[in-house]
């Protein structure tokens, strides 16, 4: 499926991207089952978070608790000061997280299809396995912006081995918040490392001080259906969504089940929760 050049040019841009890689079908069943999981979602569970006078601590719990279930998170804007949800619930939520791919019928069946299964022994990953899984919604005026950063800072391994497949559910444009990757930026050295600290939070370890170089720093506008394959030390980020439109996207990231994992990365996985590949 995968041209010479577009394997080429994976090792030296560091992403590739694969229009119309899944169809209109496949991206409304995800959609509708996304849909289904905000319905169900009851904002008490979390809401606390945003009235707690210890946010940060109440965010971590909530976040770091993600790793071997499915959970709903906001918007950073979502409430107002009374507590009270600004706009409708589905219009709120930031992203479903992390582990969709294991725990939903719906999501498993799009996280393994043969196709993406062939994607990768194309892209020659060793023994891939599927770690993380988020739907990100970028809703209309209140989506956030993601800073440059590179996955291998959150989901550590030694030798760092994290892919992303990140899939556009809506077209992403410069207006609702597309990505931007720097070509090439996955030969520079990582500059952070994110992990559990022993007071039950999280922090981030300084490696490299000096900013990521943004020369050539380019928008990845796509259309729907799209995949975009993300090297595992690649800069990227995505800008606010101040549009009328939202901008519903999908991420899931394998790693190499033979590189070492280290116990205090944030998502740890439970025994009764092992991690699966593509099969
Ligand atoms: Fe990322």
């Amino acid at each position: 499926m995968l041209t010479t050049e577009q394997r080429d040019r994976f090792q030296r841009d560091g992403y590739i991207v694969i229009p119309n890689f899944k169809s209109a079908d496949e991206i409304a069943r995800l959609r509708a089952r996304a849909g289904d999981i905000v319905d169900s979602f009851d904002p008490a569970e979390s809401r606390a978070i945003f009235t707690t006078r210890d946010q940060a601590k109440a965010s971590d719990a909530w976040f770091l608790g993600s790793d071997n279930t499915i959970r709903c998170f906001f918007e950073e804007e979502a409430f107002g000061p009374d507590g009270r949800l600004k706009q409708p619930k589905a219009l709120s939520i930031n992203k479903i997280g992390h582990a969709m791919h294991d725990l939903d019928p719906v999501f498993s069946s799009f996280s393994r299809s043969a196709d993406l299964a062939e994607l990768a022994g194309q892209l020659s990953l060793r023994n891939p396995v599927l770690l993380q899984s988020m739907y990100i919604f970028k809703q209309p005026h209140i989506g956030g912006e993601v800073t440059l950063h590179c996955d291998h800072t959150f989901l550590w391994t030694d030798p760092g081995s994290v892919v992303g497949f990140w899939f556009a559910l809506e077209d992403a444009t410069l207006e609702n918040g597309c990505l931007w990757a720097v070509p090439g930026g996955h030969h520079q050295p990582v500059r952070q490392r994110f992990r559990r600290a022993p007071d039950g939070g999280t922090t981030f370890d300084a490696l490299v001080d000096t900013p990521y170089p943004l020369d050539g720093e380019a928008p990845l506008e796509v259309s729907k259906g799209t995949l975009i394959v993300l090297h595992g030390t690649l800069p990227h980020r995505s800008g606010p969504n101040h549009s009328d439109h939202s901008r519903h996207a999908y991420s899931l990231h394998t790693i190499d089940a033979s590189a070492a994992y280290p116990s205090d990365n944030w998502l740890q996985r439970s025994p009764s929760l092992p991690l699966r590949g593509f099969e």
